[in-house]
């Protein structure tokens, strides 16, 4: 009889610990992200802004990092964010490709970091994202080129819970900010991925374009062959 009292007081013990255990759980629930994309430009230079707002970030000191791996139909400008990075405007990093003049058929693809520190859980991230020529086709018109969602990493000096390290290959600058980085997962407060139409020279049309190149080079030529020959006619009287 004691027995069976002293084995129902030891079951309400353990259910009353593991229902604190669910409610630590939630009290240390893992750090969440809101990422906002903005698109500034609509030509084939534009400027990519993520605003990251953490959620439950209690440590101090932290860096953020997104990381991207561009289509080749789009690619950074080493020179461009090397000058950024020495004027201490904005931490841009890529491995991959560094030709910026070759055509999006032709170009290698670029993995591309960006870093900040945080300030009252809140960081800005700015990437210079151009696009690349494509060769003309049979029908021209436009491809969609479609920018993938980011990586979101956070770094931090103690260990963060609930997040393991992450695997992904940030490249220097940014990686060397902190020894660990976390991916953290997030939500983007409006369209997840951004689609970049891209035109796409018509080859039906160079055939035309180029008859007509053609044909006003022969006009202008005789024109001034003409105005030439009219000229040396009326100089030559006067030399008599
Ligand atoms: C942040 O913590 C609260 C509880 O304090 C939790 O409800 C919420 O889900 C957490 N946010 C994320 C993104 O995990
Ligand atoms: C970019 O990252 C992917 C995935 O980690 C890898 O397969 C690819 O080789 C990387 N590209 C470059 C140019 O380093
Ligand atoms: C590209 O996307 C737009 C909408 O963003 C759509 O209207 C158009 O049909 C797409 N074009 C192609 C070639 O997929």
């Amino acid at each position: 009889m004691t027995a069976h009292v002293i084995c129902e007081a030891n079951l309400s013990r353990i259910v009353v610990a593991l229902l604190l255990c669910t409610r630590c759980v939630q009290i240390y629930a893992g750090i969440g992200a809101e990422v906002d994309l903005n698109v500034e430009g609509s030509g084939f230079h534009r400027t990519l802004i993520y605003r990251i707002h953490f959620e439950n970030l209690t440590q101090d000191g932290c860096r953020v990092a997104i990381y991207m791996e561009l289509p080749s139909a789009l690619y950074v400008n080493t020179d461009e964010i090397a000058e950024m990075r020495r004027r201490g405007t904005n931490m841009v990093c890529s491995v991959g490709e560094t030709d910026v003049e070759l055509f999006a058929e032709k170009a290698g693809r670029q993995n591309v970091t960006t870093c900040a520190s945080i300030s009252s859980s809140f960081s800005s991230l700015t990437i210079p994202v151009h696009q690349r020529y494509r060769y003309a086709h049979e029908t021209g018109g436009y491809i969609n080129v479609t920018l993938l969602e980011p990586k979101l990493l956070l770094g931090c000096r103690e260990r963060v819970r609930d997040h393991r390290v992450s695997k992904i290959d940030l490249c220097e600058p940014c990686v060397s900010l902190m020894t660990k980085w976390r991916e953290i997962p997030y939500r983007m407060s409006q369209n997840r991925e951004y689609v970049w139409p891209i035109p796409v020279g018509d080859l039906s049309l160079s055939l035309f374009v180029t008859c007509a190149t053609l044909l006003t080079t022969i006009i202008g030529a005789i024109f001034i062959g003409h105005a030439i020959w009219s000229n040396a006619g009326q100089s030559h009287p006067k030399e008599d």
